[in-house]
């Protein structure tokens, strides 16, 4: 099976963490019916200095026309806010990749690096964070009115709401949960209320599942309160990019969550969901897990080999047993760079796949 995917490094350590999920598609590719074609897609902050343009039309046309595209991260501390970031927002609107889905599972071997002791982690934590990628308060551009007012109006459509609801639904009866959470601030926010009035309309169509309200403030406790209460948490697009480094950081870092920006059949984005991290970028100490578990959402929800995707993961579990990068690191084992993170995974995935 031949894919197209298009590359974005981006800025800080983008470059450095995809250069590892890289490595693994190349093992994937030959090792299995996989073939990939790889075409760089610039976009961020460096290639803005160059051009003045964040997103070049040329590597929009690279990604539009590729089958996913792999994403690192984008900002430079030396530009202004937004300069770079708006790259990110072109590509989710230009290809109205309306799901954000970022999963937050703990692995075993990290337990220890979890913040929250024992009892707080009870059974464990394995949630998915479904966040509406279009619409809310990142809908528009919004405006500097003058010198003394700002604005972004938060936009909620019924069609925006539809889908992704949905979405989280069918993805939590697809993996046999028991529960959705919807996460709002209906109790003052006028788009809140439509999305909660559409969360239960969609819902009454899920009779087997639970249906479960919850405003964002208190959201915010639960998750390091009881997280072992959570399967699949739907959510608009600004409380899901606050909640998901709040739970990155319940599996020992940010640097292990990943993402895909999904429009179901169409090409979609895959990225890491940290930025590009200026305080340790060139240090090769970056951790590639959540750019490598992106690659596996990938090969899950873009090419639809759940099997893969399984392998790898259990290819990172492995690696975790043995070695880690500083921002997960354990006494007892090896701390290794960014690129002997991805040698190691990469070993392990081959001993997985050639069996
Ligand atoms: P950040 O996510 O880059 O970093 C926050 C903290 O987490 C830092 O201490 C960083 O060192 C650490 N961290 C992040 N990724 C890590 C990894 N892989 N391994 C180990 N540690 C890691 O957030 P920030 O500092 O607020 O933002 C930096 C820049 O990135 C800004 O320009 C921001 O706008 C941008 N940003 C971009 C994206 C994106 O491209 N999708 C996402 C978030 C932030
Ligand atoms: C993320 C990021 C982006 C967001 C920024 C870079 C626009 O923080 O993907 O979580 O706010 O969605
Ligand atoms: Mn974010």
């Amino acid at each position: 099976m031949k894919k197209v995917i298009a590359v974005t490094k981006g800025d800080g350590i983008g470059p450095e963490v995809i250069n590892e999920g890289l490595k693994v598609l190349r093992i994937i590719s030959d090792y299995t019916d996989f073939e990939f074609e790889f075409k760089e897609a610039p976009a961020g902050g460096m290639i803005y200095k160059k051009f003045g343009n964040n997103l070049p039309k040329k590597s929009f046309d690279i990604i539009k026309n590729a089958d996913a595209l792999l994403f690192g991260a984008v900002g430079l501390p030396d530009l202004p806010p937004g300069t770079a970031e708006s790259a990110v927002l072109k590509i989710r609107q230009g290809l109205d990749l309306y799901v954000n889905l970022r999963p937050i599972k703990l692995y075993d071997p990290l337990k220890n690096r979890c913040p929250l002791k024992e009892e707080f982690i009870g059974k464990g934590i394995d949630i998915t964070f479904i966040r509406e990628n279009t619409e809310g308060l990142y809908a528009n551009k919004g405006a500097v009115l003058n010198e003394n007012k700002a604005e972004n109006i938060m936009v909620y459509t019924r069609k925006g709401c539809e889908r992704v609801i949905k979405y989280a639904f069918d993805y939590a009866k697809k993996r046999n949960h028991t529960k959705v959470t919807s996460v709002d601030k209906a109790n003052l926010l006028k788009p809140s209320q439509l999305w909660r009035k559409i969360f239960h309309e969609i819902g009454k169509n899920y009779p087997s599942l639970e249906k479960e309200d919850i405003y964002i403030d208190a959201f915010c406790q639960w998750l390091i309160r009881a997280p072992y209460k959570f399967q699949t948490v739907v959510t608009g697009n600004m409380f899901g990019d606050i909640i998901s480094d709040e739970g990155a950081f319940l599996i020992g870092s940010l640097g292990m969550a990943s993402s895909g920006n999904i429009h179901p059949g169409k090409v979609s984005m895959y990225e890491p969901i940290h930025g590009s991290a200026p305080d340790i970028a060139g240090k090769n100490i970056a951790n590639p897990i959540g750019t490598i578990l992106s690659v596996k959402l990938m090969m899950q929800e873009s090419f639809n080999s759940m099997e893969i995707a399984l392998e790898l993961e259990n290819a990172i579990e492995k690696a975790l047993h043995e070695a880690r990068t500083v921002d997960i690191q354990e006494k007892h084992l090896k701390t290794v760079n960014t690129q002997e993170m991805g040698d190691l995974i990469t070993a392990k995935l081959k001993e997985l796949l050639k069996k």
